[in-house]
């Protein structure tokens, strides 16, 4: 999203009385329930002062929360009713947020907010679709990874299409909404706690264990989305029966160096240090280039590269695109070459 969709949420901050027309821009909801899931994560619960109806929302949607530096975070709605109207016309917000260490400050500002409360919230948008298609689905979650897939879960148990849940944690006692989720799934939960199998959850194992041609969607860590797009690789299926969800941008690599990144429009040029991204860089000079995840998987931040070679560091491009060079992801793709000019 361009940084001036957010100057609109910030002037709306200071409203109480958000117009229709506005939502598109945000919302200002109050905190009316704030609940210790685990040891590092909470679960608020976010609504209009009054408890009018909210924009409504399909599973895998997530909310983005104004911090008060203007940046913003986002958080996958959460819904454990298999209550088909939960999400049509919803009257209150269910997220959880994870304390998380090393951090910018986003999560550790999201936990200290207490019941009363306001924050501004721009409504529910969604790169992360449960496709309506008969199979039955494989949902597999790890850590906080849950949310998006819990929802994803209520809303297969509400249309009745058959399912199985994975859901994997260090601990028993790490594992959010655990007893609601349970309540919620049934025999269509498989729990997996690290601590009790003496291994991390085999996400190949799992792979190598399907028959037929179900869709999987996955939320969790990076190395459990990893695992699962090389177990899906190695199983020469497509790359389209695989659907995840990255919370993080990939951390800066050792061996990463400072690289120069030119225009073509304006000829400017910009050296980006190796704890920076393009995308970083260009904003802080001013600029207003699209986009959105800022971890590589929406595909919006896209340019053509015109000269140099990129690395990339996307999940969006093919191997084969890859290897051409010809376009990029600025948000997370660095240079292997000391100059890019790209297309912006
Ligand atoms: C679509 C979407 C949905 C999301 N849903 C949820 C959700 O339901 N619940 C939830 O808790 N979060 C969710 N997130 C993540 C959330 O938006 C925030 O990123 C998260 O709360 C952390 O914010 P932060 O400012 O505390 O940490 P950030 O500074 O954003 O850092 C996040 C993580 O990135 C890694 N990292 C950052 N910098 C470094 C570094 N220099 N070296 C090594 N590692 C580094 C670390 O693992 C760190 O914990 C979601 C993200 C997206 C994009
Ligand atoms: S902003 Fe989503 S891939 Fe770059």
């Amino acid at each position: 999203m361009a940084a001036a969709a957010l100057a609109g949420v910030a002037k709306l901050h200071m409203s109480q009385d958000i117009p229709e027309m506005a939502e598109a821009e945000g919302l200002l909801l109050t905190v009316t329930d704030v609940r210790a899931e685990t040891r590092l994560i909470r679960a608020l619960t976010l609504a209009r002062s009054h408890h009018e109806p909210l924009p409504s929302w399909h599973p895998g949607a997530h909310i983005r929360v104004q911090l008060p530096d203007r940046d913003d975070r986002s958080y996958s709605l959460i819904n454990v009713s298999a209550d088909p109207h939960a999400t049509t016309r919803p009257r209150s917000y269910r997220i959880g947020v994870r304390l998380e260490d090393p951090s910018r400050g986003g999560s550790r500002f999201m936990h200290a907010l207490r019941a009363g409360d306001q924050v501004t919230v721009l409504p529910p948008s969604n790169n992360f679709q449960l496709e309506p298609r008969q199979q039955p689905v494989i949902l597999l979650a790890g850590g906080i990874g849950i949310t998006p897939i819990v929802s994803m879960a209520a809303a297969l148990a509400a249309e009745g299409r058959p399912y199985r849940l994975h859901y994997a944690g260090r601990t028993r006692s790490d594992l959010a909404f655990i007893k609601e989720i349970e309540q919620l799934c049934g025999e269509h939960l498989v729990l997996h706690t690290d601590d009790t199998a003496g291994r991390i959850f085999d996400v190949d194992g799992l792979f190598g264990s399907l028959r037929s041609e179900e869709p999987i969607y996955c939320c969790g860590p990076r190395a459990m989305i990893d695992a699962a797009i090389a177990a899906t690789k190695a199983r020469g299926w497509t790359d389209a029966r695989l659907r995840f969800e990255l919370f993080s941008a990939a951390a800066p690599q050792s061996g990463d160096r400072p690289f120069e990144v030119v225009l073509k429009s304006t000829g400017e040029s910009f050296l980006i240090p190796p704890d920076k991204t393009i995308l970083d860089v260009i904003i802080e000079a001013g600029k207003d280039p699209l986009h959105d995840c800022k971890r590589g998987d929406c595909g919006i931040c896209q340019v053509q590269v015109l000269e140099g070679v990129p690395d990339h560091r996307d999940y969006i491009l093919s191997d084969t695109e890859k290897a051409e060079g010809k376009k990029m992801q600025i948000c997370v793709s660095r240079s292997k070459t000391p100059r890019l000019v790209i297309d912006l």
